[in-house]
């Protein structure tokens, strides 16, 4: 194969259909057809995730919370973020898979954060990393855009500054506030974001930033003017174990579901109804069966 014939998305043996790029996503921007992004942490999770067609996986450090059962997203360090992008790596054939840098990866040096941020896409197959902060991540931005690693930015309430922000408030209240949001989401597209995640912020903030930017915007708990819309899978599903934020809007649950398989399960062992005479191997006729066990 000669170096200039490409193997695509489109091409070869496991060909996708409509494999999800950052200009994939441009164009539903500009076509004002919603992006649709949803976290994911597994193989099973994400393979449903991505053969229902969700746009962007993200393999969010919330997986410190409702997968690791930590407080915050503050504990969950690189190799754990690593083993967890592998896994969804292995499920998604379509999906643009994105990950999250966890705290401490990116906030002591610039070269660390890339160096970080190179092992997501060469050791896990990641597309893109995403980093949480406002004007202050520039410099960080441009340097992974300059090493040919996608940045999908955060705005807003963003979780790993829990302390800074004296708890998990919704941020952009004031006009001071939103001004500098808006100020922020300009200046790290002009670093070189590919997108940017806007959680926790008043609508009108969202739809501002939303207008003004030529990248797309992914709101959670930004209103519906965003380009797009993310949530915790665990949520959507009610498996996080925690009282619902006021935008999360529950689509199954899956907790009561498991809890009356489990349930099942358990009443059918201890009825020795489980495994029947169909869930059950046994010795070929030929083999005389009978003798052979009187003979034991
Ligand atoms: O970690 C995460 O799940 C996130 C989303 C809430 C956007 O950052």
């Amino acid at each position: 194969m000669s170096i200039t014939n490409f193997r695509s998305a489109d091409s070869g043996a496991h060909a996708v259909t409509g494999k999800v790029t950052f200009q994939s996503l441009q164009e539903k921007k500009q076509s004002t057809r919603p992006i649709t992004a949803l976290t994911a942490y597994d193989y099973a999770t994400s393979r449903i995730v991505d053969e229902a067609g969700v746009d962007l996986i993200l393999v969010g450090d919330s997986l410190a919370m409702v997968v690791m059962g930590y407080d915050s997203t503050l504990p969950v360090t690189m190799d754990e973020m690593l083993h967890h992008a592998r896994a969804v790596r292995r499920a998604v054939k379509r999906a643009l898979v994105v990950v999250d840098m966890p705290y401490g990866s990116y906030h002591v040096s610039v070269a660390e954060g890339v160096a970080n941020a190179a092992r997501f896409l060469k050791e896990a197959g990641a597309e893109a990393v995403k980093v949480e902060g406002g004007a202050t991540r520039c410099e960080l931005v441009e340097r992974l855009t300059d090493a040919e690693i996608p940045v999908v930015c955060h705005l807003g309430l963003t979780p790993q500054a829990v302390h800074r922000m004296g708890g998990y408030k919704v941020q952009g209240k004031t006009l001071a506030a939103a001004e500098d949001l808006i100020r922020d989401a300009r200046m790290l597209e002009a670093a070189g974001a590919s997108a940017v995640v806007l959680e926790g912020m008043p609508r009108e903030v969202a739809a501002k930033i939303t207008s003004e930017l030529h990248i797309p915007t992914i709101g959670i708990g930004a209103g519906v003017d965003c380009d797009g819309q993310i949530l915790v899978f665990h949520d959507l599903v009610n498996l996080s174990f925690s009282r619902p934020a006021k935008f999360v809007r529950q689509y199954a649950d899956a907790s009561s579901l498991f809890r009356s398989a489990i349930e099942g399960y358990m009443h059918d062992v201890e009825a020795r109804s489980f495994p029947d005479e169909s869930e059950s191997y046994h010795l070929p006729k030929d083999t005389m069966a009978a003798q052979l066990l009187r003979k034991a």
